[in-house]
């Protein structure tokens, strides 16, 4: 079994080798993941994995606190991210006031929020009362509506620039690892050159220090589409259907159970 990584241990990484993180909503999957991610971050993706919504724009705190303690006891020797959903740190003292939930009422070992350089300041308010923060640049999804879609950053010089200012600035505010997500190879490599704490990606190519998926994307539980940036590690959907198609015609035919099933 694996050690918790510790946040001293997962900045020492850089340079060293890939980071792998992965999201998880639950108990039973985290518990699967644990031994071989670093860190599981309770994604607000769930939203759109697990309650079936068109974005993640609709998630609540209280959603993320129960998503993120199933998590903690599925995977006790697990880092675990708690995603800040849209809306719960539109300021510092309501950022902090949130995270402080997060700390509370969940054994999460920090939080993540969207932006760059637009919210260093709230980041800075966070670690200087004692919140450890994962940042988010690039693609924010949480940004959807304000964005227009879901736009692929890092194709404009101006882009890239900013892509590396903002990384600079949640790093000096005391970010301890930047998820990057949606950003030309090349520009997330230079942005993960221009700062000393860990860069994952998620569609940003293979020069960053870490990669992290969606895990219900990775295992090929979402039929409707595949992201380019997705690679299927198992067909989950196809699996699931044809054991349940299984189990449906052997209740039908009583084939199960069986005297070995049976007090
Ligand atoms: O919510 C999420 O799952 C995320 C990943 C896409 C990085 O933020």
């Amino acid at each position: 079994m694996r050690k918790k990584m510790t946040l001293s241990a997962i900045k020492k990484t850089k340079g060293v080798r890939p980071l792998v993180m992965i999201t998880a909503y639950d108990a039973l999957f985290a518990s699967l993941f644990e031994q071989s991610a670093d860190i599981l971050l309770v994604g607000d993706s769930l939203n759109m994995s697990f309650a079936g919504k068109p974005d993640t724009l609709s998630a609540t705190m209280d959603q993320m606190l129960y998503h993120t303690n199933a998590v903690c006891i599925g995977a006790k020797e697990s880092f675990v991210i708690c995603d800040m959903p849209f809306g719960t740190y539109i300021t510092k003292e309501i950022a902090l006031q949130n995270a402080i939930r997060v700390f509370r009422e969940t054994p999460a070992d920090c939080v993540k929020i969207e932006g760059g350089a637009d919210k260093a300041e709230i980041v800075q308010y966070l670690t200087s009362n004692a919140i450890a923060v994962c940042g988010h640049i690039g693609l924010l999804p949480q940004s959807l509506r304000s964005e227009g879609g879901y736009k692929v950053k890092g194709k404009t010089e101006e882009e890239s620039q900013q892509l590396i200012k903002d990384a600079q600035a949640i790093e000096a505010a005391g970010a301890f690892c930047i998820v990057i997500e949606g950003v030309k190879a090349e520009v997330a490599t230079a942005v993960a050159e221009a700062v000393n704490v860990p860069v994952v990606g998620i569609g940003a190519g293979n020069g960053v220090d870490g990669q992290v998926l969606v895990f219900s994307d990775m295992l090929g539980f979402f039929e409707a589409f595949t992201p380019k940036f997705v690679k299927k590690y198992l067909d989950g959907a196809s699996l699931v259907k044809e054991a349940v198609e299984k189990y449906a015609d052997e209740v039908k035919s009583r084939e199960f159970p069986q005297e070995i099933h049976t007090y």
